[in-house]
């Protein structure tokens, strides 16, 4: 029988992690799911999880077998496959390479004192509302040519993009998608209208830089600028909030990892590394089964669609010496935080060069940072999203 998915499994919690305890804290689950269930069917999602670290390599290195296709109106890299995705990507690493990155350090560097210094005398701050999710969000912004009198509006929208179901019934989906449906189509046509701008008037920015961007003669249809801003939203904002957030998360559960990175602040990439080994961002990956395929005893079927539990892999003591410690010079660090593959995060050197400015700023200026006493953590509801809500810090400088 071919099991096709009804509705995509990612929006919808798995059981074992429903309650709030376990979404702060999902690892103690995945590693009984990883040693008793490393690849099982799950009836209530519809979908196939994978727990281990070699067998989420497997899935996520073979495209051929696990296609990241989806039936959605606006294909973009992330949910194509090859031989499109290479043309597609090819493209636009001619305006992402490490290089071009690096050069926005000192601005990054700027913008993150901007956002923390009002709070240094203050001696504490709401982590996620004052700086983890506006840095993110300004940096892609003014990379991309949106102007800043509409960063609000931008935001909103971007948020809009990662939003999760209500509840895991039929309507909601519904609901959710036809929401996602009009925010992408006021998005598209802000970023159509500066895009025109840009054609007539070409700048330094990410568009201009797109729109000429051109490999052996093909060149990239303004729907694929277009779609390509919008991925830019949906695959780095939040991600990055909750790389910062996730990583003083860490910092002020173990604090004397805060002496042992500010006497070696040349450990903060490694840090940063193990951040995304340790507390991963995005937690799960989905892909679709192309052709009925045998993974560690089970048989998958044409069709059906497999979630790759990263965050699970992270932890596996196959692939990790002391997987369950934070080693914050871990070297090396084979983590899949940003994943693996052909589709490895394409922004992983701007989230990591923004999380290492934060955490470099951070503990130059602040000492002893604490969650603030009596906070009561709050999940953020999405079933492949690890992060919490909110996050008051108080500190001393
Ligand atoms: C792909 C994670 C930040 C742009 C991915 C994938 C993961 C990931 C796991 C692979 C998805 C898959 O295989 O289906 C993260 C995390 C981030 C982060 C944890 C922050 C800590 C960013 C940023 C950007 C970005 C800042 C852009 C500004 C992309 C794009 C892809 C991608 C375009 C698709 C690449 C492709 O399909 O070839 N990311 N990401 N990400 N990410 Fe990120």
């Amino acid at each position: 029988m071919n099991r096709a998915p009804r509705k995509y499994a990612n929006y919808i919690p798995i059981r074992e992690l429903e309650g709030v305890e376990q979404q702060l804290f999902p690892f103690q689950v995945y590693a009984g799911l990883r040693d008793n269930t490393p690849v099982r069917y799950d009836n209530h999602r519809e979908c196939w999880d994978v727990f281990r670290y070699e067998d989420v390599q497997y899935v996520l290195k073979n495209p051929k077998l696990f296609s990241s296709e989806r039936d959605r109106a606006n294909a973009s890299m992330l949910t194509t496959d090859p031989p499109k995705h290479k043309q597609l990507r090819d493209l636009v690493n001619q305006a992402f390479t490490p290089k071009a990155i690096e050069a926005l350090a000192p601005r990054i560097q700027e913008i993150a004192d901007e956002l923390l210094s009002p709070h240094f005398s203050e001696g504490r701050m709401r982590l996620i509302d004052d700086l983890a999710t506006p840095l993110p969000v300004i940096v892609i912004a003014e990379l991309i040519g949106v102007p800043a009198t509409d960063r609000q509006k931008f935001k909103d929208w971007s948020d809009a993009l990662v939003k999760g179901a209500r509840d895991d019934s039929d309507e909601a989906f519904q609901e959710l998608m036809e929401e996602k449906k009009r925010n992408q189509q006021e998005l598209a046509s802000y970023f159509t209208a500066i895009m025109e701008e840009r054609r007539q008037r070409p700048e330094g920015d990410l568009i201009s830089i797109l729109l000429a961007a051109e490999i052996e003669g093909e060149k990239l249809t303004a729907e694929e600028v277009v779609g390509f801003c919008i991925l830019l939203l949906a695959a780095g904002n939040e991600t990055t909030t909750n790389l910062i957030t996730n990583a003083v998360r860490i910092l002020s559960e173990q604090p004397e990892l805060q002496q042992q990175l500010r006497e070696h602040p040349e450990l903060i990439p490694t840090a940063v590394e193990e951040t995304l080994r340790y507390y991963p961002p995005i937690v799960a990956i989905g892909r679709i089964a192309k052709e009925n395929v045998e993974l560690n005893g089970q048989t998958i079927q044409a069709g059906e669609q497999v979630i790759s539990w990263v965050g699970s892999a992270n932890r596996d003591s196959a692939q990790f010496d002391q997987a369950e410690k934070f080693v914050p010079d871990r070297k090396p660090n084979r983590h899949m935080g940003f994943g693996f593959g052909i589709h490895f995060c394409l922004g992983a050197p701007l989230a990591r060069l923004e999380a290492r400015v934060v955490l470099q700023t951070m503990l130059r200026q602040m000492e002893d940072i604490q969650l603030v006493p009596e906070t009561v953590l709050q999940p953020i509801q999405s079933a492949f999203v690890f992060g919490v809500k909110e996050y008051p810090i108080q500190f001393t400088s």
